[in-house]
């Protein structure tokens, strides 16, 4: 056996010097014979026997030797379908040559898909690491600054009770104004950063406050149908979809010149679907993401993918945008 196989792994240039000599030799052999045993020189079928037995011999192992090619371009057409598991398959009749392009191309996707592996365990990183940063500011946002807003309002007020100065009331007023605004601000920013409602409430509620919130902030009209869902979204999927609706709304707003905005939230069988739509001007996906201006679209992606769901783009130039986020509710 490990004969044979030494004998198929020889480069295709001595397989056929090597064919071609047993052929001629086979054949000087024969007309030898011929003329020994019949004194007559009738070699000519001979040597067409030999002929026809070389070309033969030629075009098998031509043929042989070549099909890894059809195998590489078949790894080539499931790799551009996105199939990024395809592999040369290992051929112990392939050319030496040929089976070590086979070998390269299996070597260098298996080097990308581990890249590719380690890149998105950065970005999980990353994302998870921004998300508990976000979580401690809008609780130190919530519990302490908030508070000590709270409290100066407290004071002012009791301070306004006691005051016997008109004048100093007027200022109080306008203190205690000032403060409450800073009050809805802080406690504002501190939602932005991480909605306690969703925690709370889940994430239809947390979805009609985002769209509230953006309604008061940017000229865009906000539209939400969500249903509820029972037993809830599990938290890692309600805020993966929670920050798609919230990148999505942002981008709208920032860079759509949109009107308007539809945000829906449906079941599909055991999957939860967002669906955002604006009536923007719409741009190039595969140019933006290519560019990669910004991180929204990629995070987004990111966060839908680390929930094992998916999330298609869809807009043109003069067209609107439509972002659809589908992540499964059971792994
Ligand atoms: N709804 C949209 N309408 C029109 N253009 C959009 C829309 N969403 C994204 N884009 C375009 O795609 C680009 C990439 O968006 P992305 O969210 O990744 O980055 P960004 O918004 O520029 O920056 P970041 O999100 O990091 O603050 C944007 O710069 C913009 O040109
Ligand atoms: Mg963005």
């Amino acid at each position: 056996m490990k004969l044979v196989e030494r004998v198929l792994r020889v480069p295709l240039l001595a397989k056929l010097a090597g064919a071609n000599i047993l052929i001629v030799l086979a054949a000087l052999v024969g007309v030898a014979i011929e003329r020994r045993v019949s004194f007559s020189s009738n070699v000519v079928p001979i040597l067409g026997i030999a002929l026809a037995a070389s070309l033969v011999v030629n075009l098998v192992l031509v043929y042989v030797a070549l099909r890894p090619l059809s195998d590489l371009e078949r790894t080539a057409t499931h790799l551009a379908a996105g199939d990024m598991e395809a592999r040369v398959p290992d051929s112990i009749l392939a050319d030496r040559d040929m089976a070590r392009v086979g070998t390269m191309l299996n070597d260098l996707l298996d080097r990308l898909t581990e890249d590719r592996a380690r890149e998105r365990r950065l970005a999980a990183q990353v994302i998870s690491a921004q998300d508990e940063e976000r979580a401690r500011v809008a609780r130190e946002l919530h519990d302490s600054t908030a508070q000590i807003l709270t409290a100066v309002m407290l004071q002012l007020g009791a301070a306004a009770h006691e005051s016997t100065s008109p004048a100093l009331d007027a200022r109080i007023v306008t203190l205690r104004e000032l403060a409450s605004e800073a009050l809805e601000e802080v406690r504002s920013l501190s939602h932005t950063m991480h909605p306690r409602v969703l925690d709370d409430l889940g994430l239809a509620p947390a979805l009609e406050w985002l769209a509230r919130q953006t309604q008061a902030q940017e000229p865009l009209d906000v539209q939400v149908v969500a249903a509820e869902f029972d037993p809830p979204i599990p938290a890692p999927p309600a805020a993966a979809l929670y920050r798609v609706a919230q990148e999505a709304l942002r981008n709208a707003a920032r860079h759509a010149q949109a009107s308007h905005v539809d945000v829906s939230l449906r079941r599909d069988g055991r999957s939860a679907v967002l669906e955002i739509v604006d009536d923007g001007r719409g741009f190039d996906v595969e140019r933006a993401e290519a560019r990669r201006p910004g991180m929204g679209l990629f995070s987004m992606r990111e966060r839908v993918g680390l929930v094992n769901g998916r999330l298609t783009v869809s807009s043109a130039p003069g067209r609107g945008t439509q972002i659809v986020a589908i992540v499964p509710l059971t792994n």
